[in-house]
């Protein structure tokens, strides 16, 4: 008899309704990725997945950076909250603020981000309006490491959307969410089988430095 695979321990980050982290319990309910989501932490008490999660019985905290002085004083707590799960990885799967310096830091090399665009383009906000805006042929997605410089770690995988005639915000948020929920799962694999890891301020995919992201196939279901 085997040993059961011990389960990754994961606290996602999230300030909205979480499709991705629903993408991504599916995935493990589905014994497809082997982790444990230990709790759900929101900026925002009004965020939709804190209430999918409670329903799941998945432990859930919010930490509103009202009550605090500044980015660092609230990095700080959120911090607290975090590493009190002993997370191996932290997800931000739609949450929407910066965070400090010092808590990206502690979590260094462990903590993962989902972006709607194809980094480096489209760091920030509005990413779908701006592409549109710009006339570009192709949008997309993007799972990264975190570091200090906003939106600005090592990308590890991306997946690419075309942009049709016609298209508007809402159309080709869809598309790209769609792909979201493909790559994140995806990547959070390679981590959890100790295939993806960060050193040297780089992504490494099964011992090789990513000098350039994975694309990803995305149309089509790949074995992992
Ligand atoms: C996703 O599109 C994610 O890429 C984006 O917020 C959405 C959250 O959706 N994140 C960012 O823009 C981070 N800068 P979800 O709550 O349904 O997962």
């Amino acid at each position: 008899m085997t040993a059961p695979i011990p389960l990754l321990r994961v606290v996602v980050l999230v300030s909205g309704r979480g499709s991705n982290l629903m993408a991504i319990a599916a995935r493990a309910d589905a014994g497809e990725l082997p982790v444990r989501i230990e709790a759900v932490v929101s900026d925002r008490a009004d965020a939709g997945a804190l209430e999918w999660a409670r329903g799941r019985g998945i432990t859930t905290s919010v930490l509103s950076p009202r009550n605090f002085p500044d980015r660092g004083a609230y990095g700080r707590a959120l911090g607290d909250i975090v590493a009190s799960h002993a997370p191996q990885l932290v997800l931000l799967a739609g949450f929407m603020r910066i965070l400090s310096d010092e808590f990206v830091l502690r979590f260094s090399g462990r903590m993962l981000n989902i972006h709607p665009s194809l980094l480096p383009r489209y760091a920030g906000l509005h990413t779908h309006r701006r592409a549109l805006e710009a006339g570009d042929r192709e949008h997309g997605a993007s799972v990264h490491f975190v570091t200090p410089e906003l939106d600005g770690g090592p990308v590890v995988l991306q997946a690419r959307v075309e942009i049709l005639p016609g298209d508007d915000e809402n159309s080709l948020a869809a598309r790209v969410l769609r792909q979201e929920h493909v790559i994140y799962p995806r990547c959070v694999g390679w981590f959890a089988a100790g295939r993806l890891a960060f050193r040297d301020g780089a992504a490494w995919l099964d011992g090789k430095r990513l000098d350039a992201p994975v694309m990803c196939g995305c149309e089509t279901k790949e074995g992992e």
